[in-house]
């Protein structure tokens, strides 16, 4: 019997403005539907879930994965929370965002969108149930449809800085996958590509859990966006070959001072960037700036299970007894970066006054 796929769970409109989606809310509340990315580039395939625990371990699990995507499932997270709620709602509704905030510890826009939706909670505690969740939901799909404008607003400001006929690297997926749509290191890509330039893309194939081979590839391919998929250490080779202009890629966490946390292996894109006098660049929305962590030695930075290094496609690639270390992400500092491409504004040079010189002043609805 062939298995659905999912796609019926979906609600009328898509919010990521694509074809595809990597996390939705049914149209009458009750569901957060996730393209399951483990199953990626094999199946498109989604799945509902409809309490906020399953959706904290989807978060975990990689289900869902890429800093803005995370803080949207999280939101949507609390609507079903809430929809659920049959006794106290503060109570429930803290216990829920307690849940949430533990599913993954590094991207800071989990806490974000956890925060913001909190704030909704309790102004609308004395409300009617369906109010409650009505009101919820709203500020769900706003913090989502506000994550795809961003992404758009800093892949227009971002292509300016990329030359015709470009190739441009990029580690990870920080795609349409990783957010509420569009992209952020991708959205460059996009917005270049739909200024006419001619861009292809090197795409890391970002071990140990294959984002840069499975799902940005996956994205751009669609897209008909020219796109290769390189080994992490070859990456180096290209470089120095003179075959690659630019780097860019996402963030999961930017500290006060510019430092940036992104996916393990980020800090050697700069690093060889640097060396080869090439551009680093770093997309992300202001939701992944965190001003009240000081730099990088701050971040708690996510250490992921031994499975995802010793084993692939169900064969074993380290001994049992042999140790292994696998870091989740690590942290490039902002003398690497060349510029921070975010929705506010490009910060260029990248420093803590660079970052405050964007910050929303008070009654803005960005973090500030
Ligand atoms: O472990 P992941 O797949 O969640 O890591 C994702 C990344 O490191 C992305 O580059 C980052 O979240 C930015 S996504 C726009």
């Amino acid at each position: 019997m062939s298995r659905s796929n999912g796609r019926e769970l979906l609600p009328r409109e898509l919010l990521s403005g694509s074809s595809f989606s990597a996390v939705e809310l049914s149209d009458d509340n009750s569901r957060v539907i996730l393209l399951e990315q483990r199953e990626l580039p094999s199946e498109e395939r989604y799945v509902g879930f409809s309490d906020a625990d399953a959706v904290a371990r989807a978060i975990t699990d990689m289900v869902v994965r890429g800093a803005p995507a995370i803080g949207i499932t999280a939101a949507y997270g609390l609507v079903l929370a809430a929809k659920g709620c049959t006794g106290n709602f503060p109570e429930e509704m803290k216990r829920a965002s307690r849940v949430l905030a533990a599913s993954r510890p590094t991207a800071v826009n989990l806490f974000w969108a956890i925060e913001r939706m909190n704030r909704v909670a309790l102004d609308v505690a004395s409300l009617a149930p369906t109010s409650r969740v009505e009101r919820l939901a709203e500020e769900a799909r706003a913090i989502h449809r506000e994550d795809v404008a961003a992404c758009r607003r800093m892949g227009e400001l971002g292509a300016q800085r990329v030359p015709d006929g470009a190739t441009l690297l990029t580690h990870c997926n920080a795609g349409a996958l990783a957010t509420g749509g569009y992209g952020t290191a991708l959205g460059v890509v996009r917005a270049a590509h739909e200024q006419g330039k001619r861009v292809r893309v090197l795409a890391d194939e970002t071990r140990p859990y294959w984002q840069g081979s499975r799902l940005t590839a996956w994205e751009l391919h669609r897209d008909g966006i020219p796109v290769e998929v390189i080994c992490d250490n070859a990456a180096a080779s290209f470089f120095a070959r003179g075959e690659i202009d630019v780097a860019v890629v996402g963030a999961d966490r930017i500290a006060r001072n510019g430092d940036v946390a992104n996916k393990i292996g980020t800090y050697g894109v700069a690093c060889l960037a640097r060396a080869h006098e090439r551009a680093m660049f770093v997309a992300a929305p202001w939701s992944t700036v965190d001003l009240d962590t000081a730099s990088g030695a701050d971040i708690p930075i996510e250490e992921r299970s031994r499975g995802e290094i010793s084993e692939a496609g169900g064969r074993a690639l380290v001994a049992p007894d042999i140790g292994v270390r696998n870091p989740a992400f690590d942290v490039t500092p902002a003398r690497l970066v060349t510029a921070i491409f975010t929705e506010r504004g490009v910060v260029d040079p990248v420093d803590a006054a660079g970052l405050e010189a964007l910050r929303p002043r008070a009654g803005g609805s960005a973090r500030g």
